[in-house]
């Protein structure tokens, strides 16, 4: 775990002979992020990965991706979305930003979250009750996601979980007003990032993504990177 603290201990210096086993050379997050932002990096690894990799790919199938459009202009996102979970996020031109029990275009219910993703949220949010929304995006080589403060949830103590898959990303997070300053880094294939605390409350986005830098994806999902954001929504 990577925190935000001055009492973050420097990783051993690398040995000259790396072998592939061993654990990736742990990643500080960069002076100035806001408090309460935590990075896990890859955390998701191997089977428990997979498992969630395979539960992404089936959910897709029932739930295929959707574009989110701008409210009041109806501009198009440039990443494709889709939700598991009782509530999912959505976004159209004429009604903007909410969670809805129903898929926008198929009308049907969202898959169920996967108990690994409960799991997860048991095991980093410190929030008592579980989340009711695993927001999918997919960036496809070229998306990116506009600096924005996640907003649209009654359960404002609730942390978001972010999880990466895929290609890496830069991702950039500044404070709570637009023109606070921001810093950068990426996020990798297997990395948890917490943003509780302050952090919770501050802008961030997704400047772009680094092709062919991270394992591919499923087929039915297609090349570029995946994250999952998970959610409390109402008030527990
Ligand atoms: C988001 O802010 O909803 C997505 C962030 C990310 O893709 O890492
Ligand atoms: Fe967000």
């Amino acid at each position: 775990m990577i925190m935000n603290t001055a009492s973050q201990t420097a990783s051993p210096a690398p040995s000259g002979k790396t072998e592939r086993s061993e654990p990736a050379p742990a990643r500080h997050l960069p002076p100035g992020v806001p408090e309460g932002l935590v990075l896990h990096p890859r955390l998701l690894t191997g089977e428990r990965r997979e498992a969630l990799l395979a539960a992404i790919a089936e959910a897709v199938r029932e739930a295929p991706f959707f574009t989110p459009r701008m409210p009041g202009t109806g501009r198009p996102f440039s990443v494709r979305m889709t939700n598991l979970g009782p509530l999912g996020w959505v976004s159209d031109k004429a009604r903007g930003y909410r969670y809805e029990p129903l898929h926008p275009e198929t009308g049907r219910p969202w898959p169920a979250m996967p108990a690994l993703l409960l799991d997860l949220w048991a095991e980093l949010s410190g929030f008592p009750a579980p989340p009711e929304a695993a927001l999918v995006n997919h960036y496809a080589p070229g998306a990116r996601m506009g600096l924005h403060v996640d907003a649209d949830e009654e359960a404002k103590a609730a942390p978001i979980l972010s999880i990466s898959l895929g290609d890496s990303a830069l991702f950039r997070i500044g404070g709570r007003r637009r023109r606070d300053p921001t810093c950068a880094f990426r996020l990798q294939d297997g990395d948890v990032l917490v943003l509780g605390g302050k952090a919770r409350h501050c802008h961030h986005g997704i400047d772009r993504i680094l092709p062919g830098t991270g394992p591919a994806l499923p087929t039915i999902i297609g090349p570029g990177r995946l994250n999952i954001t998970l959610r409390r929504v109402t008030h527990p």
